[in-house]
């Protein structure tokens, strides 16, 4: 069984997300997509709510499991045996920091880091920008699935 993880705070998950989500679901027998469990950051949709929403989303892959972890990723994927984990890579900037927490995670414990190359018509999405534009009452239609936009105008401006 070749199987990765896709960790993030996914908060909301994004079709940035998906495409990294839906892209290994190909390449891998089973994606495990792990939601961290972070007290010290604060979140909009609690963890079982975002968990609930990933499952919705990824339903059509077939192949992709959603959890959660706390602690050090590379406990979690030794704990479930997954040998590497894998990140998509928007633009330089996300580079420094990605490469730096790859190799500790290496040096750690062996687990790899793939890279991915995110879609060009997704590279500028992330989970912060696209809660402010729902704040202040922009639309975010196709850059997120049609649950999520619902879930955000509903938390932000209910
Ligand atoms: O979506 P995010 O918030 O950018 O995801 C970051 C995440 C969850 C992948 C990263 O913060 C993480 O792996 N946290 C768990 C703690 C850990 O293992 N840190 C790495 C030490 S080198």
């Amino acid at each position: 069984m070749r199987r990765v993880v896709c960790p993030g705070s996914f908060d909301p998950v994004t079709n940035g997300h998906l495409d990294i989500i839906g892209r290994a679901s190909r390449q891998y027998d089973e994606v495990v997509v792990a939601v961290l469990i972070n007290i010290e950051k604060k979140s909009l949709f609690t963890v079982e709510e975002r968990i609930q929403t990933l499952q919705t989303v990824t339903k059509e892959y077939g192949n992709v499991r959603v959890d959660k972890f706390h602690g050090l990723l590379v406990d979690y994927c030794k704990q479930q045996e997954i040998p590497a984990i894998v990140k998509g890579l928007r633009a330089v900037s996300d580079f420094d920091y990605e490469l730096q927490m790859a190799q500790l995670n290496y040096r750690m414990s062996g687990v790899e880091t793939l890279f991915m190359a995110t879609g060009p018509e997704v590279s500028f999405l992330s989970s912060s920008r696209i809660k402010e534009i729902v704040k202040y009452g922009g639309s975010v239609a196709g850059l997120v699935p049609d649950l999520v936009q619902e879930l955000l105008v509903e938390r932000l401006r209910g």
